[in-house]
């Protein structure tokens, strides 16, 4: 029988308060405010985490926005030990697929202008990504990335 190193589930709150723990490290800087708890106790139905040997390596925090439809990514991590591993694609397959089920128009994240990797992984994903001026008020642009559900 072939090896399943990696398995996809929905978050639960051993994982969150793993995940809490971890998160300034994974993403190299103070970013635990990100994940706050509502994240989870009250849009937590489509966050999703994959495991390796039972253990946390990566997570998706997204939920359903009411606007056009929107299954939004809010926060996407992967342990550096597991990047470029198929882990974040993983996880953005399931959430789309969690999204299709819910009749989504559309997908939606955003990131900090300057997060090269996540722009190179969306890209490779099949999102459109589009640097949006003042998106988070005036003189902070932010890259928005979409993929339309067909
Ligand atoms: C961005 C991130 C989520 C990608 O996760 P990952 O599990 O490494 O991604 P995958 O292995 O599924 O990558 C799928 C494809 O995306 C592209 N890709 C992913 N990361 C990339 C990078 N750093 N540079 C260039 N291309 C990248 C590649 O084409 C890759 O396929 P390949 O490895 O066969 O070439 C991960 O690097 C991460 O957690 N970064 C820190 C947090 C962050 O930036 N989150 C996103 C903010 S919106």
């Amino acid at each position: 029988m072939t090896a399943q190193p990696f398995t996809t589930r929905k978050l639960t709150k051993g994982d969150y308060d793993q995940i809490v723990r971890v998160i300034d490290k994974w993403w190299g800087g103070p970013t635990s405010a990100l994940a706050h708890p509502l994240f989870f106790y009250e849009l937590g139905e489509l966050a999703r985490v994959v495991l390796h040997d039972e253990a946390v390596v990566g997570f998706l925090l997204g939920f359903l926005a009411p606007a056009e439809a929107t299954g939004y990514v809010h926060l996407v991590g992967i342990d550096p030990e597991f990047r470029r591993q198929s882990v974040g694609a993983r996880l953005y397959g399931s959430f789309e697929e969690a999204c299709r089920a819910a009749h989504c128009a559309r997908l939606k994240a955003v990131t900090t202008l300057g997060n090269d990797g996540s722009v190179r992984f969306h890209e490779a994903l099949g999102w459109r990504t589009e640097v949006v001026e003042d998106y988070a008020g005036v003189g902070r642009a932010r890259v928005v990335f979409t993929k339309p559900l067909g």
